[in-house]
């Protein structure tokens, strides 16, 4: 099987369904989740579904190769960022080319990039008035939310929405889409 780690610091709620989505999947399997701080909810989820756990810290992850071994030892094929906010180290995208996607509360390209992450999209997604907002599943290089978009889908702004209000919709649209744009793009790579 095409083992994946997903990469989730927040509530988990994305990872949830992820794991949920490959419960019992014959080629498929979530084998890790990989979290940045000790007491996000996403810790709970892994836990919950007995998926093993690497707690990482920023100075060796930013450092470069340090984490690579890891997940190459426990034969980690694919990555899924869900709910991760550090920046993906260029030693780690080499090593999983076109193997690592992103989730983003937005409609990328707009609201995308460093300090766009969660509530703050939501904020200036209000802030300029505009009348949809969404999610962009995309590949993850270098630059902050700039890889290749793989899904997107949109929800409508109403004049009464607030940041919840509207963090509610898009979470709908992630939890709806994302584990089925998951398994397309990881069964490309199945042998
Ligand atoms: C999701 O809405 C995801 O799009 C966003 O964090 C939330 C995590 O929720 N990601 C970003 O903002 C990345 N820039 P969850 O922990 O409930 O899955």
């Amino acid at each position: 099987p095409i083992r994946i780690a997903i990469f989730a610091s927040g509530t988990g709620s994305n990872a949830e369904k992820i794991i949920e989505h490959f419960t019992g999947h014959p080629r498929i399997k979530v084998a890790l989740v990989v979290c940045n701080k000790p007491d996000a909810g996403a810790l709970n989820i892994a836990a919950h579904h007995q998926v093993p756990v690497l707690l990482i810290e920023k100075e060796p992850f930013f450092r470069g190769d340090a984490y690579v071994a890891a997940l190459k030892q426990q034969e980690i094929g694919f990555i899924v960022l869900a709910g991760f906010l550090w920046k993906i180290p260029a030693a780690l995208i080499q090593a999983y080319p076109n193997r690592i996607i992103n989730i983003h509360p937005a409609l990328l390209p707009k609201y995308g990039g460093k300090g766009m992450y969660g509530r703050h999209v939501h904020e200036a997604v209000i802030a300029a008035g505009e009348k949809e907002s969404g999610i962009t599943i995309h590949y993850v290089n270098e630059h902050f939310d700039e890889g290749a978009p793989i899904f997107q889908a949109a929800c409508v702004v109403e004049p009464g929405d607030t940041p919840e209000s509207l963090a509610q919709k898009v979470h709908v649209l992630e939890h709806l889409h994302f584990p089925r744009v998951v398994e397309e793009v990881v069964r490309r790579y199945e042998e």
